[in-house]
């Protein structure tokens, strides 16, 4: 299992959750908007192709997802989540991310994507700690690694506070004092790059660099079409891995993601006041409270050792 691979399972299962199952009918889901069945068989040779690189590895996910349709877009999005971490294997990884992408034409090879978060992944950092992430692909995934800085892609800004691929720390406790980064991803209206700003505990996030334009000869080139937010685990069935602060949302020390908003052509930040479709791969293990007022709740199962 090369840390290309636990990298390449979690970004195909981003793709997966278009073909997953709705909890709520507010919004076009992805399905709609990539005409159903195309890209649900998609989705799985897609999952038939995980199976076959990550053996018996199995992703989690939880998350909301938003799909603006054929004729709208969205231009990019803000959020401060929670950071944790925890003791994981070298065949587990935790992920708390957006994932902001265009859909396309329900192939895969047309799927833009940039994802940004925090990861625990000692195959992937070597450590088990969080590590400020982020991935980029014009093609769904790529056969080079694109994790990080690890891939030409993000064009760094000068004397910025905050490196990809940097630890974070100290991170938050499940019972105690919290500890934040504010993420916001946002296309420049004049050159059309994809500004990514980020903070540790405050407010307003500082650029760190920008994703060209050029990267993205399909949708992203314009617009995205789709957002996903929420947390990812990789692990054994047998031996699961905590996903946010490792407790469900209906615990009172589950992991936020807080003032989600999300950016419109004229660069407007609205807030996400309303609960959004969730895409809950198994709910009893890991899950997403609705969203209120912006903010949600996610996570599960708490494993003390790994
Ligand atoms: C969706 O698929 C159906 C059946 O293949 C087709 O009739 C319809 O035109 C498609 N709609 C769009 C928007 O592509
Ligand atoms: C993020 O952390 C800072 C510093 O602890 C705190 O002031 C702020 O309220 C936190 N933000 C959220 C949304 O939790």
């Amino acid at each position: 299992m090369s840390c290309f691979s636990l990298t390449l399972v979690a970004v195909l299962m981003l793709l997966l959750f278009a073909g997953g199952i709705d909890a709520a009918g507010l919004y076009p889901t992805s399905q709609e908007f990539n005409n159903g069945t195309s890209f649900l068989s998609l989705a799985g040779s897609l999952q038939g192709l995980a199976d076959t690189m990550s053996g018996s590895l199995i992703p989690y996910w939880a998350t909301h997802q938003i799909s603006a349709g054929d004729t709208a877009g969205y231009y990019g999005f803000s959020v401060t989540m929670d950071v944790y971490d925890f003791l994981l294997t070298s065949e587990q990884s935790s992920l708390a991310l957006v994932n902001i992408f265009t859909a396309g034409d329900a192939s895969l090879a047309s799927v833009n994507t940039i994802q940004i978060g925090w990861e625990v992944s000692p195959q992937s950092y070597g450590d088990s700690h969080a590590h400020l992430y982020a991935y980029w692909s014009p093609t769904g995934f790529r056969t080079s690694e694109c994790l990080d800085t690890n891939c030409p892609g993000l064009q760094p800004e000068a004397g910025a506070s905050m490196v990809l691929g940097d630890i974070i720390e100290p991170v938050s406790q499940p019972n105690g004092i919290k500890q934040n980064i504010t993420v916001k991803v946002l296309k420049d209206g004049i050159l059309g790059d994809w500004l990514v700003h980020c903070g540790f505990n405050q407010h307003e996030p500082a650029l760190i660099g920008h994703y060209p334009r050029s990267l993205f000869p399909g949708g992203l080139a314009d617009r995205a079409t789709d957002i996903h937010i929420g947390g990812i685990v990789v692990t054994r069935s047998t031996d699961l891995a905590s996903m946010g602060s490792g407790y469900l949302p209906s615990t009172a020390t589950a992991a936020s993601f807080n003032n989600f908003q999300i950016i419109d052509q004229n660069g407007q930040a609205s807030l996400v006041n309303h609960n959004l479709p969730g895409h809950i791969s198994q709910p009893d293990t890991y899950s997403v409270s609705p969203i209120i007022n912006g903010q949600f709740f996610h996570g599960g199962p708490f494993q003390s050792t790994p």
